[in-house]
């Protein structure tokens, strides 16, 4: 199954989007050209970091209290947290961004 999350245009090289589906949370962002969508909520406790992370050569950062994890993989590099974030797989296609499940 595919669903919109958002236009390709609104995800900005190195700029995390929040993207919100019923009741589910989505982090959308881009980097070095490739689409990543990860569940929104830090997997120590719970921060947005749609809201609250930051992207940093390579690493999505918890600026809660600064697990970091690979912003390719989810898997955590540092920090409190040591499980990896909920990535989902994603497609781009036209200036759409899709989930798929
Ligand atoms: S909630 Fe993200 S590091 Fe604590």
């Amino acid at each position: 199954m595919r669903s919109v999350l958002c236009d390709l245009s609104q995800v900005a090289e190195g700029e995390i989007r929040e993207v919100r589906l019923g009741e589910r949370v989505f982090m959308v962002f881009r980097y070095q050209g490739h689409i990543h969508v990860y569940d929104a909520f830090c997997t120590h406790r719970r921060c947005n970091l749609a809201r609250m992370g930051k992207l940093d050569e390579g690493k999505i950062v918890c600026t809660c209290h600064d697990s970091e994890f690979d912003a390719e993989t989810g898997k955590p590099l540092s920090g409190p947290s040591r499980k990896p974030l909920t990535k989902y797989r994603s497609q781009v296609e036209g200036d759409k961004v899709f989930l798929v499940e």
